[in-house]
């Protein structure tokens, strides 16, 4: 392609900043280059094709192909390839999506606010609580409750919300303000002989601390994603939101749930919100919104906190916020058609009725050595990779277990995505089959005897 001086790997290493990689090993490894894809499959430059369980970034829902989607693109880049939103100018897509998205919504929903990834919405998030209690004036109601093991994006404000402290070493962050309360892995931080409920109100409990010592009328907002993604796709232990959710209420703290994954049907329901009784004030979404085929996102708002907004933008003059890709014509266009696809192929449906054969698979895979427990919901869950099964003790980093079963993944064609809390997570396409996700275990569990193979010998 083109008229280029050396090999696409050796033009990637000097010139591809990639996220998420050894930026000095990049430099002798190089890339691995995907060309192409089809259903659940993608196929690198040699050809070699790989099963991904993951949908690329927990976000390809409808698979690497999708000619009905591209001729809408097409059509609506012919139509109107771009026009703004700012300053009161509008478009068709923009109005039809946001519309969609108030009609669908888990429960009732004022406004939308289009954004371009999930960041930008978690990030816009903030603002609009700081901007609602401001409004009210109670401008010291500024500090943000997240959880250890969630991950929120990567713009400064929701990475100090992102529970991890591998993503702010050297950044001089998580910011004043953006406080961890704690994770919510029950296999491995339950105590022994500790209920699901009785840990979940241990994780209660210790919110309710949290806030009382930082004062309630220091809290502007609470962010939680409804199953954990960065954490290994976690479930949330029985009775948990329930208990938060009264906490929330009982000192007036905004509820902001993180649907960027769990939204379009990825729990068996449009929206985890719907799978774990929630009832947020704000939403944001990305991701599935658009299958990933275009970058959109969205942030919808709630009447009490719209209300605000609208009186504040009034005092001030305007609504002071907004990026020049917001509701982008040709990604809303793509977006609504992706959703009159999930809305025709009944995608909750769907997946509802492949969660018992995916959840099976993992499973099984817990006779493997390796393998200490397994959990999810719908099509988005995980399996807890453990040294030793009696204590549940993780691997020492320095036998790179998650490097090497990345490696084993590779050579067997499935990509699987091993996460820092040594779960491997699973969110696969939602247009798997049966027969894939069996795949998806046989080539897992072939994977995981190749690792531990090559952990015996070194
Ligand atoms: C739960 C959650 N929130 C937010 C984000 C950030 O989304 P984006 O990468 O589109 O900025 C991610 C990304 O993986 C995510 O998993």
């Amino acid at each position: 392609m083109g008229n280029y001086a050396g090999t696409d790997r050796e033009r990637d290493i000097a010139s591809v900043i990639h996220p998420q990689t050894n930026l000095l090993n990049h430099l002798k490894d190089g890339p691995s280059i995907i060309t192409h894809g089809e259903g659940v499959y993608v196929f690198d430059e040699e050809g070699n094709r790989f099963l991904d369980s993951g949908a690329a970034l927990w976000c390809a829902s409808l698979g690497f192909k999708n000619e009905r989607v591209a001729k809408v693109a097409y059509q609506a880049m012919q139509q109107l390839p771009y026009f703004q939103i700012f300053r009161g100018y509008s478009h068709g897509p923009a109005i039809d999506l946001s519309e969609r998205l108030l009609q669908i919504a888990p429960v009732p929903m004022s406004k939308v606010l289009l954004q371009c990834s999930g960041s930008e919405a978690n990030d816009s998030a903030v603002k609009l609580a700081w901007y609602y209690w401001n409004g009210l004036g109670k401008p010291k109601k500024r500090k943000i409750i997240s959880r250890l093991g969630s991950y929120h994006g990567s713009t400064c404000v929701a990475i100090s919300m992102t529970g991890n402290a591998a993503y702010h070493k050297s950044f001089g962050l998580p910011f004043e303000g953006f406080l961890h309360t704690e994770g919510l892995n029950y296999y491995r931080d339950a105590r022994p002989g500790e209920t699901e409920e009785a840990f979940s109100k241990r994780l209660a409990d210790s919110l309710e601390a949290l806030i009382l010592k930082e004062g309630p009328e220091t809290i502007a907002a609470f962010f939680a994603d409804p199953v954990q993604g960065n954490a290994g796709a976690l479930p949330p232990p029985a009775g948990y939101f329930e208990k938060v959710q009264a906490i929330l209420k009982k000192y007036d703290i905004l509820f902001v749930v993180d649907e960027v994954i769990c939204g379009f049907g990825r729990t068996c329901s449009m929206w985890g919100s719907q799978t774990y009784d929630l009832e947020p004030d704000l939403i944001t979404c990305a991701k599935g919104l658009s299958a990933a085929m275009l970058p959109i996102s969205a942030l919808l708002i709630n009447e009490r906190v719209f209300k605000v907004m609208a009186e504040e933008s009034d005092r001030i003059g305007v609504f002071v916020h907004g990026f020049t890709y917001a509701g982008h014509p040709v990604a809303s266009a793509v977006a609504l058609e992706v959703l009159n696809i999930y809305r025709e192929i009944d995608i909750a449906a769907r997946v509802k009725s492949l969660e018992a054969p995916f959840l099976a698979m993992l499973k099984s895979l817990t006779d493997h050595p390796l393998v200490g427990d397994a959990s999810g919901v719908g099509l988005l869950g995980g399996i807890e990779i453990v040294a030793d099964k009696e204590t549940r003790r993780s691997f020492d980093p320095r036998f790179k277990i998650n490097a090497l079963i990345d490696k084993h993944a590779q050579k067997n064609g499935i990509i699987l995505r091993t996460t820092p809390a040594y779960r491997i997570a699973y969110s696969p396409p939602l247009i798997i089959s049966e027969d894939e996700i069996e795949e998806m275990g046989r080539l897992t569990r072939k994977t995981l005897d190749g690792a531990l193979n090559e952990h015996r010998k070194a």
